[in-house]
């Protein structure tokens, strides 16, 4: 019998967002990224999805992570890029070596803020983006890839 690979999905956290909870609670939440990673890993069990998340304040470490990614067939990714969302042409040129499924979050709605976030060098190579829905956004990235890799909601034939 061949066994399938479970599917692994790893969930991107950029600058800052280490200090989810504390940092200005009334923009980002009041939930800490721990509990978010903890909540994710269990929502994951239950799609059958190994999540791996991984958080850094490092332009170089988040590109290293994206290549560990392609290099070892992870099935999808979702990514807070945070601030580098508005300037890493490097994590934009990492994410287009891959051909897998990339939801783009952000806690808040990018397009109602400053002008200077209304701009995501990522955008026009991630799958799709989820954004101003707080972290209930990682939630519903991860639904969406699950129901991506397994196919689901096919519509009826006419
Ligand atoms: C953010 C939005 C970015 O503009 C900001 O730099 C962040 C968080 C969000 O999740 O709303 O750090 O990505």
């Amino acid at each position: 019998m061949i066994k399938k690979n479970k599917l692994k999905v790893l969930v991107i956290h950029g600058p800052n967002l280490n200090m989810l909870g504390k940092r200005e609670p009334e923009i980002y939440g009041k939930h800490t990224l721990a509990r978010i990673n903890e909540n994710l890993k269990k929502q994951g069990e239950i799609f059958g999805i190994d999540v791996i998340t991984f958080q850094s304040n490092y332009e170089g470490a988040i590109i290293e992570k994206i290549h560990q990614a392609f290099n070892e067939n992870y099935n999808g990714i979702i990514i807070n890029l945070a601030a580098y969302t508005h300037t890493s042409i490097a994590i934009k040129d990492a994410l287009l070596m891959l051909s897998i499924p990339i939801i783009e979050v952000h806690l808040t709605n990018i397009y109602k803020r400053e002008k200077f976030r209304s701009k995501s060098v990522i955008s026009s190579v991630v799958t799709g983006q989820i954004v101003g829905l707080g972290y209930r956004g990682y939630f519903l990235a991860l639904k969406g890839i699950s129901e991506m890799l397994n196919n689901c909601h096919k519509l009826d034939k006419n």
